[in-house]
């Protein structure tokens, strides 16, 4: 017998828990969205304003992560689509787009295929995209997915994007009806700081995601698990805990599907016949960690940078918590920073409030007698996550391989 033999008996998944585990693949479409009918409800009553001659410019859809918004709105728009030949949709993330150029041109790509090349500049890409709208139905929803991305790592203001999509003179003067939907994280106005002419171009409508509570989850994680896992093998008091733990830790599905996976590999590894607690408990703490070092995988370079800088100091063998502005700064002064981002204090302060607004910075005010009043800062996690992060980043990253050449 060759060592493969004991490999693979030893890897075999017939002591496995699980019998469809994709089931539990977060990207993987669910045949059916349970648990958002008042979000599906209001989508609908906005798409059904064709019927009245109106679709609103924007339409905001905010809420948390793994919330259920893409899914959502997606699902609805295509439906609606298919049901009303005056309608079209078409779907543009946009969490790669580092410049507002590349996300108006990836706004073009969705409509035609082709992308215009630098020197045709913004105007160029805006003059292409009235081209193609022209020949659409009359009514056109955009849904710009993971639009708070785009500010976070470009050098033009947002406000003159959102001003030419939404009145731009090439659209007002072909009469294009288009309505465009920003699905984020934050309500955007807030978020992207924009200027009142550009908010009185926007409607008002918004539809917020709210966290899910014990019974949406549970909703939405019966069935999958059910599909997953063997006959047994989730007693139903191990569900309900793990359903009730994801709720109160983040009303996140996308991390609930996961948390269930995660905990049915333990269960494997351990030779249990079924799930327990104790995986689900092993795993809740991993889950968070994986999600957060994905998250800052994926920030920009100064972002990134900013981070390494407010966990970047001991104390007492453990990385030191909370720490000031100024604090930051110095440790961002260190030569192992390539020069292009060691970034002055004001840049530090606005990309605080960036990685605040972002869920991954707090920050308070501290009193300090005659000293004054000091900024403390401190991230929301483990600070470790960040060291952690540090190495796949510099190898991983668009940004500083961008960076890199110029
Ligand atoms: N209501 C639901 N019914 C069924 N599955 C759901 C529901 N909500 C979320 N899911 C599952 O969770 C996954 C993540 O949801 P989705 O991508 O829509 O979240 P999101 O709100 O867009 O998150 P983000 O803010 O990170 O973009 C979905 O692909 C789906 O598998
Ligand atoms: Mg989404």
């Amino acid at each position: 017998m060759s060592k493969y033999d004991d490999l693979f008996a030893d890897t075999a998944p017939d002591e496995s828990l699980f019998v469809d585990k994709g089931a539990l693949d977060p990207l993987a479409e669910p045949p059916e969205i349970v648990a958002r009918d008042d979000q599906e409800r209001e989508l609908a009553t906005v798409l059904n304003g064709v019927h009245d001659g109106y679709l609103p410019p924007t339409v905001s859809i905010y809420g948390p992560p793994g919330t259920g918004k893409t899914l959502t709105t997606r699902r609805l728009c295509r439906e609606f689509a298919t049901r009303h030949d005056t309608v079209a949709v078409e779907y543009v993330n946009l969490k790669e787009c580092r410049t507002l150029f590349s996300a108006a041109n990836e706004i073009l790509f969705e409509l035609t295929g082709e992308k215009k090349g630098a020197y045709e500049g913004l105007d160029g890409v805006f003059a292409g995209i009235w081209d193609a709208l022209a020949a659409y139905p009359e009514w056109t929803v955009v849904l710009l997915d993971e639009v708070d991305h785009v500010r976070h790592d470009t050098n033009y203001d947002p406000n003159e994007f959102f001003y030419r999509l939404l009145r731009g003179e090439g659209k007002l003067a072909r009469d294009i009806s288009l309505s465009v939907w920003l699905l984020s994280n934050e309500l955007l106005e807030v978020d992207l700081r924009l200027d009142s002419r550009v908010e009185s171009a926007m409607s008002d409508e918004a539809v917020f995601f709210p966290p899910y509570g014990v019974a949406e989850l549970g909703a939405i994680l019966d069935p999958r698990i059910d599909r997953a896992f063997r006959d047994g093998a989730v007693p139903d008091a191990v569900c309900e805990y793990g359903v009730q733990e994801a709720a109160r830790r983040w009303g996140d599905a996308r991390k609930a599907l996961t948390l269930f996976r995660q905990a049915g590999e333990t269960a494997t590894e351990r030779g249990l016949d079924r799930l327990t607690i104790e995986c689900v408990d092993t795993n809740l703490e991993q889950t968070e960690r994986e999600a957060t070092i994905a998250k800052l995988l994926a920030l920009p370079a100064n972002h990134f940078v900013v981070l390494a800088g407010i966990t970047g100091r001991d104390q007492g063998g453990t990385i030191k918590q909370p720490v000031t502005t100024a604090e930051v700064h110095t440790v961002i002064q260190d030569d192992a920073f390539p020069t292009e981002l060691r970034l002055g204090e004001r840049a530090i302060r606005q990309l605080v409030t960036d990685l605040e607004t972002m869920g991954l910075v707090e920050t308070w005010i501290e009193s300090r007698g005659a000293d004054g009043r000091v900024k403390q800062l401190e991230t929301t996690f483990d600070p470790q996550w960040v060291r952690e992060a540090i190495e796949p980043y510099v190898a991983e990253s668009a940004y500083l391989a961008a960076l890199a050449d110029g």
